[in-house]
């Protein structure tokens, strides 16, 4: 299907999404004003095509996709809203449902449609797996975005409910998906201290695809703590919002705020993270 398409901004997921829809004829479009270097290698290695500018970009797409961080979707939508864009906005970020529906509102009121997206899975390739992308939203956008991917590694499926329900999706799998991985670099770095670190995972393989047991996963938890931290910032308003405890949540972001600084470090050796662990006061 030949719609035009913008990416803000073509970070893993998005180049991969992006990659995607060009395999069902889609042109995809990007803005390089800002961006680092490895986003930019990442949107040339996707085939997008870059715009002088966002007013250009926006200018020229039918959808555009926001998948940057929980941190800078309100930015993002709020650069797009002053634009006075009025076509079909895909809010992809893992917000809460009360920020997604801000967001909407304010776009909304400028003219454009909004969906609500969450995103699950690994980002697409051509290898027959599929990332599932739930919709949020007026029913024919959600076909729009269904012609977008058909036949491709995404797999758009509509959510029955407005705007905010695939927000809340994404919030209850990220608040217990992320929260148990911290738990286990918590667990590791105690064991790591008695040298048990053997027997933890001996008896966390006992339980079938436990986090405990894959010690080797913990390096990649803090390279993306820098942006899973917002995230369950979002998870702990989207539980206070419903009167849920969300004492966990916080507890969590706390923790991960500890790898703030090894931001997207692929180098990062385990024991490393475990250390950073320790209280330094
Ligand atoms: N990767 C996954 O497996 C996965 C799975 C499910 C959902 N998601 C969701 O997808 C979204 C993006 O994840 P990702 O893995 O693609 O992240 P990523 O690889 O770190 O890419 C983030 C992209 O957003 C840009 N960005 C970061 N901060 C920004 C800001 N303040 N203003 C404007 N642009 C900014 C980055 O540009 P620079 O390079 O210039 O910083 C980069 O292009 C997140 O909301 C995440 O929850 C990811």
């Amino acid at each position: 299907m030949g719609v035009t398409f913008g990416v803000l901004h073509p970070g893993e997921m998005g180049a991969a999404i992006a990659a995607q829809a060009r395999r069902r004829g889609a042109s995809v479009l990007w803005c390089p004003t800002g961006r680092s270097r490895a986003t930019r290698e990442r949107a040339a290695r996707s085939g997008l095509v870059p715009t002088a500018d966002l007013d250009e970009l926006l200018d020229r797409v039918e959808v555009v996709i926001s998948i940057c961080s929980a941190t800078a979707a309100v930015q993002v939508a709020t650069q797009v809203a002053r634009s006075g864009f009025q076509g079909l906005y895909v809010e992809a970020n893992d917000t809460s449902p009360q920020r997604c529906i801000r967001i909407a509102q304010r776009l909304m009121h400028s003219g454009a449609e909004v969906l609500d997206a969450a995103i699950f899975g690994a980002p697409p390739r051509d290898n027959g797996a599929k990332t599932a992308m739930y919709l949020a939203g007026r029913r024919a956008d959600v076909e729009t975005m269904t012609l977008v991917f058909a036949g491709t590694g995404v797999e758009p499926i509509r959510l029955e409910g407005d705007i905010g329900t695939a927000s809340a999706l994404k919030m209850a799998h990220a608040g217990y998906q992320k929260t148990t991985a911290v738990l286990a670099a918590v667990a590791h770095a105690l064991a790591a201290r008695y040298g048990v670190t053997e027997p933890l995972i001996a008896e966390a393989r006992h339980a079938p695809h436990s986090p405990l047991a894959e010690p080797h996963r913990l390096p990649s938890v803090a390279a993306r703590a820098w942006r899973w931290t917002p995230e369950l910032h979002e998870v702990a308003d989207a539980l206070e919002a419903e009167e849920l405890p969300r004492d966990l949540a916080l507890a969590t972001a706390t923790i991960l705020f500890r790898w703030h600084d090894d931001k997207d470090d692929a180098s990062l050796a385990l024991d490393t993270v475990l250390a950073r662990l320790a209280d330094p006061t």
